[in-house]
């Protein structure tokens, strides 16, 4: 079986359903409070490994009722959990989801256990990251975490995926261990002071990316599709066409999903990216993160084998 490995976070999500998003200095009530798993890495694991893949996931969570609950849940669905770990200092990961109307988010992080993901802690994972296809990371567990795995793959050959998100400026080294990048429009713009809109911007964005030594630039541009750039060809393809009632975890489950079906060559890469967005466009459909997100079997029901 395929496997890749995804280093990341583990958050508690509670998510406030509002009317609208407030303003600075105004009090909303609520018209409903849920939780649910979430947390970037977390999603991107469940996504790739509902869709078939074998998951090895490297985080931590606190030695509480979250983390437990947390663990539970990526347990039973048969994710490699025997490099996370219980950091009884902290509390786990936890995140407040600010959700309105129209199903769009706004999110505050406290990253808890997140934060404590250490370098050594990776390098003890390294058997892990050398059998996988592909590592994918994000920016809600620490950096030189995510350099160290890096390192690692690009010594066994293993492909690096990385989600910059939430955006924050990113170091060259860090870009010259990425293969493939995959911001939406305001990430990319925070790391490449480029500004993206329907027609320009995109292309330029690749090639800075390229020029500092990643081959494959994914741009989610949410409703309007995903830009996409290699060495070799280019082009956009158009999201599908769905009333969202909750966004969190869509790009989660775009990065999960697609990496499950992307050939390390990058030969089908639209494929790839299209059962990405056929994947993602079911999560947007459904409440909370994780358990909106479809399985493989999910998303062939709604749009077929292929
Ligand atoms: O990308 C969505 C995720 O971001 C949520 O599940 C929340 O935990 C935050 O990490
Ligand atoms: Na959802």
């Amino acid at each position: 079986m395929k496997e890749i490995t995804v280093l990341g976070s583990i958050n508690l999500d509670t998510t406030y359903s509002i009317p609208r998003i407030p303003l600075p200095g105004e009090t909303i009530h609520v018209t409903n409070v849920s939780s649910a798993a979430g947390g970037k890495g977390a999603n991107q694991a469940v996504a790739a490994q509902r869709s078939g893949l074998q998951v090895n996931f490297i985080g931590s969570v606190g030695d509480d009722q979250g983390g437990k609950f947390m663990l539970d849940t990526m347990k039973k669905e048969g994710i490699n959990l025997e490099n996370v770990k219980i950091n009884s200092a902290i509390e786990t990961g936890a995140a407040a989801i600010l959700l309105d109307e129209k199903g769009q988010n706004s999110i505050l992080v406290d990253a808890g256990a997140n934060g404590t993901v250490k370098p050594e802690q990776v390098r003890n994972a390294e058997e892990a990251i050398a059998r996988s296809e592909y590592i994918v990371a994000q920016f809600e567990t620490p950096i030189e975490a995510t350099k160290e795995a890096f390192r690692i793959a690009k010594k066994h050959g293993v492909k690096t995926i990385l989600n910059p998100a939430p955006a924050k400026k990113i170091d060259e080294e860090l870009l010259s261990l990425t293969d493939i990048i995959t911001p939406n429009e305001t990430e990319s713009y925070t790391i490449t002071g480029i500004k993206i809109d329907a027609e320009t911007g995109m292309s330029e964005t690749a090639q800075y990316f390229r020029d500092k030594g990643v081959d494959v630039t994914l741009i989610t541009l949410g409703e309007k599709g995903v830009f996409y750039s290699t060495p070799v060809h280019e082009g956009m393809i158009k999201a599908n066409k769905v009333k969202a009632v909750d966004t969190t975890g869509a790009g989660d489950t775009f990065i999960g999903a697609m990496s499950s079906v992307l050939e390390s060559d990058y030969s089908n890469l639209e494929d790839a990216i299209i059962y990405g967005q056929r994947a993602s466009s079911i999560t947007v459909q459904g409440k909370g993160a994780m358990p909106s997100i479809p399985t493989k079997a999910e998303v062939e029901k709604v749009y077929g084998k292929d």
